[in-house]
């Protein structure tokens, strides 16, 4: 599978040297905040994460790690299709990085998958997703709560859908 290539990013399949930066990414408390787990507690964690990222089947997932400078700053796609996730690393939130990623995504999912919609499930207190979501063109399909026990902490759910265009 060829790289999603963007103007300041590049997407490509996840290998096992990418697991120290990963690991900053998926332990860091920021970042996890409103993960579907805890952040991780060590190495062996994300080693795991990884190996499923890296053997999960091209027919049921469509996952990139983004490089940007010629360095790992997260991860955006479909780990179980069609729904997606993404996460950077706090230092370069806020400059647009998620969108450019996403929207690379979005378009070769479509191009590449028989899916009717991509969908995602996002925490309601999620700010920085939901707003990144509703300017990607998702719309919120329902609520519900208690779906995710992280932690101790019971967690809600906004579930938005993106129609192929
Ligand atoms: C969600 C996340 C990927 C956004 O990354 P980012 O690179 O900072 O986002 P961008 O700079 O591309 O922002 C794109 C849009 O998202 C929205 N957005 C971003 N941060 C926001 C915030 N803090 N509050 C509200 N909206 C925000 C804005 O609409 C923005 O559009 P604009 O650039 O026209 O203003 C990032 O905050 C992150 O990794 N969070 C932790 C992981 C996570 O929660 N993943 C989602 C789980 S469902």
């Amino acid at each position: 599978m060829a790289d999603l290539v963007t103007p300041r990013l590049r997407l490509r399949r996840a290998r096992p040297d990418d697991l120290d930066a990963l690991h900053v990414v998926l332990s860091h408390p920021a970042a996890m905040r409103y993960w579907s787990t805890p952040p991780h507690r060590d190495r062996d964690q994300t080693a795991a994460w990884l190996q499923g990222m890296i053997a999960a089947s091209p027919q049921q997932s469509d996952d990139y790690v983004i490089e940007h400078e010629g360095a790992v700053i997260g991860k955006a796609g479909c780990w179980r299709l069609p729904e997606i996730g993404y996460i950077l690393h706090p230092d370069v939130w806020g400059q647009g990085l998620a969108r450019e990623a996403l929207t690379a995504v979005i378009a070769h999912v479509f191009a590449a998958h028989p899916v009717a919609a991509i969908e995602a499930d996002v925490d309601p207190r999620n700010a920085a997703s939901l707003g990144l979501l509703g300017r990607l063109g998702f719309v919120e399909t329902g609520r519900a709560l208690r779906t995710f026990n992280v932690g101790g902490e019971w967690c809600d759910s906004v579930y938005l859908s993106l129609a192929r265009p």
